[in-house]
């Protein structure tokens, strides 16, 4: 079993998309086994608590700095083990000691396409809104693994999201959760606990599923 840690800034729908997929054994050899949250207020912590997975708070605003923050987390995450780490809307760029420490053993989600609408200054909803100015037709997410640059790491799963007419940035932000990283987050964790990811340069190959029979 992967133990895999989960870090969270928000209210953590991602968050739920797994341990929802966790319970209905969609994620294999996984143990969720701790979510570790930057916001003391986050609703993700409910969530977790709600699955009976231990929480920690590694607060942000007390740290003077980005690297002392990362070295907080970094020594959390290590002392709890972790084989896996998972930025689910975790909405923090972090010094490079974070990448060094995990390397190849983080997986973020981001709400776009990537290489488009990514990077420093997009998060969360603004991505939705720079989608809409922009004014593209598909838009979607990314399940990639966490490397020096945002948003810029090996992608290991896309899945496009149809833009319409009428969107808001609400509306569409809502609808990428929905039909993409609600899927291909839980998807990618699997296919990393499961032993499925192999990293060549910035290519991610999906091996085979081994023969069960
Ligand atoms: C999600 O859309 C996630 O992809 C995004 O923030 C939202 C958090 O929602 N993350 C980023 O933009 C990181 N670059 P959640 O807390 O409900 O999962």
């Amino acid at each position: 079993m992967v133990k895999t840690a989960i870090l969270v800034s928000g209210g953590g729908t991602n968050l739920q998309a797994i341990i929802d997929s966790h319970i209905f054994g969609e994620i294999k050899n996984c143990e969720l086994i701790a979510v570790i949250s930057s916001n003391p207020q986050a609703y993700a912590l409910e969530r977790a608590k709600y699955a009976g997975i231990p929480t920690y708070i590694v607060d942000r605003s007390v740290f003077p700095n980005r690297i002392s923050f990362t070295k907080a987390l970094v020594d959390k995450l290590n002392d709890i083990g972790a084989q896996l780490v998972v930025y689910a809307g975790f909405n923090f760029i972090l010094a490079p000691q974070m990448v060094k420490a995990f390397e190849n053993k983080i997986i973020n989600i981001h709400p776009s396409l990537i290489p488009s609408f990514c990077g420093e200054g997009f998060y969360g909803l603004r991505v939705h809104e720079a989608v809409l100015a922009h004014g593209v037709k598909v838009t979607g997410a990314t399940a990639h693994f966490a490397s020096d640059i945002t948003d810029d790491g090996p992608i290991i799963l896309q899945k496009a999201v149809d833009i319409f007419e009428d969107d808001t940035p609400h509306t569409l932000q809502r609808r990428v959760m929905e039909d993409a990283e609600w899927k291909i987050l839980p998807e990618a964790i699997s296919l990393f606990c499961e032993g499925r990811l192999e990293i060549t340069g910035r290519v991610v190959r999906i091996k085979e599923k081994p023969n069960e029979t």
